[in-house]
């Protein structure tokens, strides 16, 4: 089994894939997590957003950085979109996702009946022959009080304004690349999250799920 889930930024992919992880016990992949490493390797080396800095931010990727303290930070967020508007970066890290998708590593409970990730390009780049796929989506004034509810909870501190500014230029970046841009597949079920609480996306995801087996 696997499950696409595209959308934009804080959307609520994360907390969809957790759920949907659970409930059919499978790997979880947030793909967003590679790219926000690679940025913040390439904040170290000099311009994300320059081709030579970048691939070899990618190039270095190890394990070890996916869980790295600053990886949620909107610094790292706003240097993962840099790095992922670049084709070879994007070529570099694919293979890593595929491998993932097709192989998936045991979890804490062993083996696994297959895959969930998350991202910008799962159902149309990444997986285009996945079984099911879901674009999750909500307005970026929803999005924007989400992140920021989240930071708050995590004591950091956080300007309302300041987080809706750097999601509308995020998605501004992710939708007009030239290589994966944020859209959603064809065959994609699309979820407009802007009314509905964690909870009422899970159901809408898991119906739409059985309505395709
Ligand atoms: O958590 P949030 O939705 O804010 O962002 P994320 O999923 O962690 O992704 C961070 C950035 O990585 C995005 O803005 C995209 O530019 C990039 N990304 C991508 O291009 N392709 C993916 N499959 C995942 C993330």
């Amino acid at each position: 089994m696997i499950i696409a889930v595209d959308g934009p930024a804080a959307s609520g992919k994360g907390t969809l894939t957790r759920k949907l992880a659970e409930h059919f016990n499978l790997a979880r992949l947030d793909t967003g997590m590679i790219y926000r490493a690679v940025g913040l390797k390439a904040l170290e080396i000099g311009d994300p957003a320059d081709e030579n800095v970048a691939v070899e931010a990618a190039r270095s990727l190890a394990f070890d950085d996916l869980d790295q303290a600053g990886l949620r930070d909107e610094a790292a967020g706003k240097a993962a979109s840099q790095v992922a508007a670049i084709p070879a970066v994007r070529d570099i890290l694919l293979k890593f996702q595929r491998n993932f998708a097709t192989n998936p590593p045991n979890n804490k409970n062993g083996p696994v009946n297959g895959a969930v990730l998350d991202g910008r390009d799962i159902g149309t780049v990444v997986c285009p022959d996945a079984p099911y796929k879901l674009f999750i989506s909500a307005s970026s004034e929803v999005r924007a009080e989400r992140r920021y509810k989240e930071l708050q909870e995590r004591g950091e501190e956080a300007i309302r304004s300041a987080i809706l500014r750097d999601i509308i230029d995020r998605d501004e970046r992710d939708r007009s690349r030239t290589v994966a841009p944020l859209e959603p597949a064809t065959d994609a079920e699309i979820i407009d999250t802007s009314d509905m609480d964690a909870d009422a996306v899970f159901a809408a995801a898991l119906n739409f799920i059985s309505s395709q087996s």
